[in-house]
């Protein structure tokens, strides 16, 4: 009998551990760390992300409470990025369905063109590999060249492009889809 892919998602470790980075588990007790990073970037993350217009620290727990319960019922995981005990950013899977889900992701801008994000994404697709996913999607809009840049440089297929897929503020974006399956070499 085949295992529900929610089971094996909830098997996903608390913690990835990296040669550089730690990805730790966000968790609702995280919320000023995570402020504390995200208020400051604003003007940096909201041209691409739909939270970042005005970050305040109850809209933050609430996301974080949020993602904590998505976690338990098997659709979302979002780690905190750690170096040398510093916060730096977020990675996640979001949108878990059968054998697929979304990955996402922020750095703050000080912690960028360092591949940061590139390691942080490779430790969170093996993790999601290794608990049963098959495919695992990157969505980015057309314009964002430095997040187009990760999927690409880690070999994933770009499908296509999603037309109006993203919407910011108001203003709609195309986006392109990235994918790698866990059989992808
Ligand atoms: C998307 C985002 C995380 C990408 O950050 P990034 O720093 O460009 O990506 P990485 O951390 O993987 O670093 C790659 C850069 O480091 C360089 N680099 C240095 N050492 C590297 C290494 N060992 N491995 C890979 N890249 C390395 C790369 O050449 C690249 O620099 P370049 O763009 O000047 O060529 C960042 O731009 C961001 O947070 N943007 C705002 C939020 C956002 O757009 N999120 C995505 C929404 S879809």
């Amino acid at each position: 009998m085949d295992i529900p892919i929610r089971m094996l998602f909830n098997a996903l470790p608390p913690e990835l551990p990296g040669p550089r980075l730690t990805l730790r588990r966000l968790r609702s007790s995280d919320a000023e760390t995570v402020f504390a990073v995200a208020e400051p970037n604003r003007d940096w993350l909201q041209p691409w992300l739909p939270w970042a217009d005005e970050p305040k620290l109850a809209t933050t727990q609430a996301y974080l409470e949020s993602t904590e319960r998505n976690f338990e019922a098997g659709t979302q995981a979002h780690y905190g990025i750690w170096e040398a005990g510093e916060y730096l950013g977020n990675v996640g899977v979001q949108g878990v369905v059968e054998h697929r889900g979304e990955i996402g992701y922020w750095l703050a801008k000080r912690a960028t063109g360092a591949g940061r994000m590139t390691e942080a994404v490779t430790a969170l697709q093996t993790a999601l590999f290794e608990v049963g996913l098959r495919r695992i999607e990157i969505l980015c809009a057309v314009g964002n060249l430095p997040s187009n840049a990760v999927p690409k440089r880690l070999g994933y297929t770009l499908e296509g492009v999603l037309r109006d897929r993203i919407e910011l503020y108001g203003t709609f974006h195309d986006a392109n889809l990235w994918s790698r399956l866990s059989a992808d070499p």
